[in-house]
């Protein structure tokens, strides 16, 4: 895809490089951001308009924007890496600009020109070349859309701002590799047939957070949400897919229905998956099973995965019946070869048979 020209108006007074080297040093993850951003406006009659890379800044949002009252908003995630080659790449990022698509028309907003999703990511990645970490970390993108017209009427909005921010990230979890608790609800639920568990979109996470307080409480790292019909079969986590590794070299993943979000990370590790001889099931797997299956050693590994945690083992599970671990409770080598095989191809360590890595060129 070509490279769209955004204007560019630079920050008046960036980061200077001591600072920005001492923020970089050890970043966590979603705390620090960079620079710049890059905002494009939408209005009816008039489409995309106003691209522009700017300082990051806080918006000037009319308190009757529809955003606040209705919660018209999605978003994106997806990561810049500094190769080895000092060529600097984006993981399917077009993956990422369809589900931003996808994620717009079930939310009623207008869709973006997946080469502006492209090229509006591509530009800040240049602007803020030099937040990008070295070695382990990497530059999330969040790209996102919000509803910005003031309208108290509930129709969908006649205005918009799409908006890309960037922030250099370490591990998503503050354990790093070590494998995660998570905590099976029993009070909550994240989507039902019908919903936006499908879409990326802001209220689905808000919806989350109750009951991943509820997993936090009770010692947890993420929570596990069961289908919604019959609060029976496992969706997903609270921001990630979930996989189980079985002693028959199978591995399971719940089916995209329309409640579970497609996951980029997901999508991937089913093609590692089958490519490394493993039987790939998208399938229903209940909890019932699941205990059945750690109890009988016939599971020998889970893991969350997604472009945050990237795949994270887990290692032992809570509900309001009591605790099970799987296996021994470590990072198993299924997990560990998956994850070994996706951040070479992510970072250019690896051969990438797939052509899902996407070269920025820096000069552009
Ligand atoms: C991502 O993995 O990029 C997400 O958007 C999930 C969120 C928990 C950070």
């Amino acid at each position: 895809m070509d490279t769209l020209l955004i204007p560019r108006r630079p920050h008046a007074s960036p980061t200077p490089p001591h600072a920005r080297a001492a923020l970089l040093e050890d970043p966590g993850f979603g705390k620090v951001f960079t620079d710049h951003m890059v905002t494009v406006r939408w209005t009816e009659g008039k489409g995309w308009h106003d691209a522009q890379v700017c300082p990051r800044e806080p918006f000037q949002l009319d308190p009757a924007a529809a955003v606040l009252h209705y919660a018209q908003e999605i978003f994106e995630g997806l990561k810049a890496y500094r190769t080895r080659g000092n060529d600097v790449v984006l993981f399917r990022p077009q993956a990422n600009a369809q589900r931003f698509r996808e994620s717009a028309d079930r939310m009623a907003m207008p869709l973006l020109p997946p080469d502006l999703f492209l090229g509006a990511i591509e530009s800040l990645v240049r602007t803020d070349a030099d937040w990008i970490p070295t070695g382990e970390g990497s530059l999330y993108l969040r790209p996102f859309m919000i509803a910005t017209e003031a309208f108290l009427g509930v129709r969908p909005a006649a205005e918009y701002t799409f908006c890309v921010i960037a922030c250099p990230v370490g591990a998503y979890f503050k354990g790093g590799a070590k494998p995660v608790t998570v905590w099976v609800s029993d009070n909550y639920t994240r989507a039902a047939p019908g919903g936006t568990g499908a879409a990326k979109c802001g209220g689905n996470y808000a919806a989350s957070l109750v009951a991943q307080a509820e997993a936090i409480k009770n010692g947890c790292d993420q929570v596990v949400f069961l289908d919604a019909a019959e609060h029976r079969y496992v969706e997903e986590l609270g921001g990630m897919n979930v996989f189980f590794v079985f002693d028959d070299n199978t591995i399971v993943t719940p089916p995209l229905g329309g409640t579970i979000l497609p996951g980029v990370t997901r999508d991937s590790i089913l093609t590692l998956a089958k490519d490394a001889g493993l039987t790939v099931q998208e399938r229903l797997y209940s909890f019932d099973e699941w205990q059945a299956d750690a109890k009988s050693g016939r599971l020998r590994e889970a893991f969350a995965c997604g472009t945050a945690a990237v795949l994270a083992a887990i290692g032992e599970i809570r509900h309001a019946g009591g605790s099970f671990k799987i296996a021994d409770g470590l990072d198993g080598p299924v997990t560990c070869k998956l994850r070994d095989q996706l951040t070479g191809i992510q970072r250019g360590t690896a051969p990438d048979p797939y052509g899902w890595v996407h070269r920025i060129d820096m000069e552009g």
